[in-house]
């Protein structure tokens, strides 16, 4: 069964109703060569016990209910590092596409991929492609993958496809909404971001999500991703809890609409 993007119009539009715990968190794992530097040891091994990290936080979403995952692991700008780092990267990228996609099936996880995936090996597209299905009935959460991902790109890559629709004449130009652009994002099987985190102390988007965080909850901390254990993914799910989201709205708006819900 197909998501309809349709059914998660834009926060601005419309306003979700107010959970305790966000449908979608997405997350920028970051400190991990800091986390290895600190230790003596090479980049790398940050990268490898970043994977534990991942883990923790993907069972505890399972746990607390949050069904929606998205994990920012390759930005369109990493392949600026250098190829030693990369291919490295690369290397983790694939074993761990190859050795975990059936221990997440076995959890009911549905896995997908996004990010301009014609930049890497063909051995990593058919690994994406096989995890994609193997896990694509699954229901209990919905981990994304963010790879050789950028905002940017999303954004450009969505309004070449909507131009050649125009230029056909498959769509009138006057029917370019902000609902049509969501439909052409290639994030648009999700909701927008609920909570967004960032770990390792910077506190930047760097070229993630730009259209999806517009309403997002940001939340930074200066544990580094290797360190972000349950108990650190929990500790922002009580900061998420405890803000009031308005979305243009006033304060005392948001509480009278919330009385007559819970009426
Ligand atoms: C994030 O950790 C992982 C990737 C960008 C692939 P970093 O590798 O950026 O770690 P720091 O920021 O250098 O510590
Ligand atoms: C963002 O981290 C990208 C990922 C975590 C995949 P970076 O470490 O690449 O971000 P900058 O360069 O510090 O902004
Ligand atoms: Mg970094």
């Amino acid at each position: 069964m197909m998501v309809d993007p349709r059914q998660f119009s834009s926060s601005t539009e419309e306003i979700p109703s107010k959970e305790n715990v966000p449908v979608h968190a997405a997350i920028i794992m970051d400190g991990n060569g800091r986390w290895a530097n600190k230790r003596g040891l090479p980049r790398i091994a940050g990268h490898r016990q970043g994977l534990v990290s991942v883990k923790s936080v993907v069972k505890r979403c399972t746990d607390r209910g949050v069904s929606y995952l998205t994990l920012f692991a390759f930005s369109s700008e990493n392949w600026r590092r250098p190829p030693t780092e990369v291919n490295l990267l690369m290397e983790l990228f694939a074993n761990a596409l190859e050795n975990k996609a059936r221990r997440l099936h076995e959890n009911q996880v549905r896995l997908r991929v996004v990010g301009d995936l014609s930049r890497f090996s063909s051995k990593i597209r058919m690994l994406v492609q096989r995890a994609e299905t193997l896990t694509r009935d699954n229901r209990r959460l919905n981990l994304t993958i963010a790879a050789n991902y950028g905002g940017r790109w999303d954004i450009q890559q969505a309004c070449a496809a909507i131009c050649g629709k125009v230029a056909s004449g498959e769509l009138p130009e006057n029917e370019v909404t902000a609902a049509t652009i969501e439909a052409h994002l290639s994030t648009n099987f999700l909701p927008e971001p609920d909570l967004f985190i960032r770990t390792g102390g910077e506190e930047r988007i760097s070229n993630f999500l730009l259209w999806q965080l517009a309403y997002t909850e940001l939340y930074f901390t200066d544990t580094l991703w290797p360190e972000f254990d349950e108990a650190a993914f929990d500790t922002a799910l009580v900061s998420f809890a405890a803000r009031q989201r308005r979305f243009g709205q006033t304060g005392g708006q948001v509480q009278d609409s919330r009385k007559i819900n819970n009426a």
